[in-house]
C-alpha cells in the first residue's frame, strides 16, 4: 500500500496538515476454517496486503472520513444512535463504539484511507480495516492500555454489534498478530499461539480468486454457527463439560444423530474433523512433509463443499483444476461462498498451473480469475 496516496489525499481532504500513519494486513489461512467460533486451531498469517489509514483528532466530537477507493465521504458523532449508513463506515464506527466501552476516551478525529486487499476474495479486508482503526485509536486516545488480544476483540465485536457477522476471532487476530515469514496456530479455546516460520525452498502459496461473490454470505455464515451451537445443545445433556464442538468427539457426534438433524451432524461432522487436521498439518510441516500438507488441504475442500456447504460451482471448478494439474494442496479459503483457493504449489508446476488455471476458467466462465502470490508479513503497525 503506498502510503504517500494516502498522505496526500488526506492533506488535500482536510486542513492541510498531516497526522499519523496506522497499517493493518488481510490474512490467508493455511488451513482451520470455520473452527474458530467452534473453540478449534486455525492456522492463519498476515499478507502483504492491507489498509493504510491517516488519522488526526480534530478537537471535535464527531468523525470526518474518506475512503480513497470509493471516493466518499461520512461524517458521524460518537454516540450509539450515531450510526452511519455507509457500511464502511459503519467498521470505523463500531470500532469507535467498542473502544469507548473498554474505556478509551475516543473523541473526534479526521481520517483517509485506502486498502489493496482485493474485496470479497475471502482475504478479510473488514478485518483489516478494523484492526487499523483499533490499533490508531489505542495509541492516539488509549495510551495503549489495550493489549492485543483486546484489539482484536474490538475488531470482531464490531463485525457482531455492528455488521450483523457472528464471525470468530481468526481474521482480527491474524491481522493483528502478523509476522513476516511466520503463519500462527492459534487455539481458539485457550486463545494459546505459536508462530510457525513457513519458507518451504520448493512450494509457493498461490491464491486463486474466483472473482465470485455471493449475496447473503453473512447470514449463511451465522446459520452455520447455529448448526454447531444446536449440535453442542444436544451433546451437553449427556457432557455437561462440553462448551464447543472442539471438545467434542465423533462417538459423542453420533449418540447424538437422530436428536439433530441432517444437516446440523453433516456441519458438525466436518468441524470436528478440520479441527483434527489442523493438528495433523503442523504435525507434518514439522516434518517438512508438504505431500501431506497438501493432501489435508484437500480434504478440507472435499468437507466445505460437501459437508458445511460454503463452496460453490466456481471454487470447486477451481479445487478440480488444481488437482488435475498435480498441485499439492488446494482448498477454498476463508468463509466460502465464493472467493478463493489457497494452493501450494510445487516451483516447477506454477507456472503450468497458473496459464492452466487461467485458460480453463476462463473458457468456462468467461472471465479470467486472478492471481495473488502469497507474501506472509507482519500485523498491525504505526508508519509515521
Ligand atoms: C470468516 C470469519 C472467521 C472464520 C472464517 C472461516 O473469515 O471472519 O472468523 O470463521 O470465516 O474460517
Amino acid at each position: 500500500m503506498d502510503i504517500e496516496v494516502v498522505r496526500s489525499r488526506f492533506i488535500k481532504h482536510f486542513d492541510g496538515t498531516t497526522g499519523s500513519v496506522y497499517a493493518s494486513p488481510g490474512r490467508i489461512n493455511l488451513i482451520g476454517e470455520h473452527t474458530d467460533y467452534n473453540g478449534g486451531f486455525v492456522f492463519p498469517g498476515a499478507v502483504d496486503k492491507g489498509i493504510v489509514a491517516e488519522i488526526k483528532p480534530n478537537g471535535k466530537d464527531k468523525v470526518c472520513a474518506y475512503s480513497i477507493d470509493l471516493k466518499d465521504y461520512v461524517e458521524f458523532g460518537l454516540n450509539e444512535e450515531d450510526a452511519p449508513n455507509a457500511s464502511w463506515a459503519r467498521y470505523i464506527f463500531g470500532v469507535c463504539r467498542e473502544m469507548i466501552k473498554r474505556g478509551v476516551d475516543v473523541k473526534g478525529f479526521n481520517t483517509a484511507f485506502a486498502g489493496d486487499v482485493p474485496l470479497g476474495a475471502g482475504m478479510s479486508s473488514s478485518a483489516a480495516l478494523e484492526s487499523t482503526y483499533a490499533y490508531a485509536l489505542n495509541d492516539l486516545f488509549g495510551d495503549n492500555k489495550i493489549d492485543k488480544f483486546e484489539l482484536a476483540k474490538v475488531g470482531q465485536a464490531t463485525e457482531h454489534n455492528y455488521c450483523g457477522v457472528k464471525c470468530g476471532i481468526m481474521d482480527q487476530f491474524a491481522s493483528v498478530f502478523g509476522k513476516e515469514g511466520s503463519l500462527m496456530r492459534l487455539d481458539c479455546r485457550s486463545m494459546e499461539y505459536q508462530y510457525f516460520p513457513f519458507k518451504p525452498e520448493e512450494y509457493r502459496l498461490v491464491l486463486v480468486d474466483s472473482v465470485v461473490k455471493h449475496e447473503l454470505a453473512s447470514s449463511a455464515y451465522n446459520k452455520r454457527r447455529q448448526s454447531c451451537e444446536n449440535v453442542v445443545e444436544a451433546i451437553k445433556k449427556t457432557h455437561p463439560e462440553v462448551e464447543f464442538l472442539r471438545d467434542c468427539n465423533m462417538e459423542m457426534l453420533n449418540a447424538v444423530k437422530a436428536e439433530v438433524s441432517e444437516e446440523d451432524y453433516k456441519r458438525a461432522e466436518y468441524v470436528i474433523e478440520e479441527i483434527q487436521r489442523v493438528i495433523d498439518v503442523c504435525d507434518a510441516l514439522e516434518r517438512s512433509d508438504y505431500e501431506t500438507v497438501g493432501q489435508k488441504m484437500y480434504e478440507t475442500h472435499y468437507g466445505m463443499s460437501k459437508l458445511y456447504e460454503v463452496s460453490c460451482e466456481e471454487l470447486d471448478f477451481l479445487n478440480d483444476v488444481a488437482f488435475d494439474c498435480g498441485v499439492t494442496g488446494s482448498r477454498v479459503m476463508g468463509g466460502g461462498f465464493g472467493g478463493c483457493t489457497i494452493n501450494l504449489v510445487k516451483n516447477e508446476l506454477y507456472e503450468t498451473f497458473i496459464s492452466t488455471v487461467k485458460e480453463r476458467f476462463t473458457a468456462k466462465y468467461g472471465h479470467s480469475p486472478k492471481v495473488y502470490d502469497v507474501v506472509i508479513s507482519d500485523g498491525s503497525r504505526k508508519l509515521c
